[in-house]
């Protein structure tokens, strides 16, 4: 895999970095991701099982599903990409780390601030009255657990198709995609908005934007560099050459 001298020279100098990661991050920690040919969406129907009329229309269903990926994201363990990504926290003066993954495998791998676009799939909340809800969700025969206050169905805080993403994340993430020097978008096809939105305004804004995925995305024609390599190979590398460079190794 060749790493250009011209990205590491701008990384070496860039002030603020800020990286948006999609499920192509946890695919090597066993996690599926959506849109690749084996991915959830070829086999499942995402109106049905992450929509609010998906949930309204078959709450049971759209509970067994959340339950069994939370099965599989509890034990799932960070890879070098993740653990890449943490480091850079400390390698640039300023660093922000955007993620649309609901795993919470940035926080597993040490990353310290990480801004959740689509929420996570750990906790719960009241789908009517919004509390949060922190008591038992294994019930037996995978009953919903109920909201101790008003009785309403609980439901993942994972942002579904039809919601708006979280207001102050959403408005930290294009603050971040406008003022940062360098901009990575690592593991995501690039076709959710808004997130899809966020390299292509830090590029308006001066930024260098890379994209580091072994496909091609629909962002592929506006990046100044593409890696074509998985982020477990090619994030370790680069933050290598980055401390080279910076006389840190
Ligand atoms: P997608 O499944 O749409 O895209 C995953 C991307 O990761 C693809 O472009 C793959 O080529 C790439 N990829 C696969 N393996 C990789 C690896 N090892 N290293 C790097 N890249 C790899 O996933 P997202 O873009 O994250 O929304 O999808 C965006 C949103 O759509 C998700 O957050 C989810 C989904 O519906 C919600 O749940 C709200």
């Amino acid at each position: 895999m060749e790493i250009p001298d011209d990205l590491i020279d701008a990384l070496t100098c860039a002030n603020f970095v800020a990286a948006l990661t999609g499920a192509g991050v946890s695919a090597e920690s066993g996690i599926k991701t959506f849109r690749d040919p084996d991915g959830l969406w070829a086999k499942f129907n995402p109106m049905e099982l992450a929509s609010i009329d998906g949930f309204l229309s078959n709450p049971q269903r759209v509970w067994d599903w959340y339950q069994y990926r939370r099965e599989v994201i509890n034990n799932a363990k960070p890879n070098p990409g993740h653990y890449a990504l943490a480091e850079m926290e400390k390698l640039f003066p300023q660093f922000t780390l955007i993620t649309q993954n609901v795993d919470r495998l940035h926080q597993k791998a040490g990353s310290k601030k990480v801004i959740e676009l689509h929420g996570n799939i750990i906790e719960n909340h009241c789908f009517q009255c919004k509390r949060p809800f922190e008591g038992e969700t294994a019930l037996p025969d995978g009953e919903i657990p109920k909201c101790p206050s008003c009785g309403g169905l609980i439901r993942p805080s994972v942002v579904w198709f039809g919601e708006l993403l979280p207001f102050d994340a959403l408005t930290e993430a294009e603050q971040s995609a406008t003022e940062c020097n360098v901009f990575f978008s690592i593991g995501t096809s690039a076709e959710v908005y808004p997130a899809a939105n966020l390299p292509l305004i830090a590029k308006r804004s001066g930024a260098l934007v890379v994209e580091v995925n072994p496909n091609y995305t629909a962002l592929t024609p506006y990046v100044d560099f593409k890696i074509s390599e998985t982020s477990a190979v090619a994030l370790p590398a680069i933050v290598e050459e980055v401390k080279r460079k910076k006389g840190l190794l």
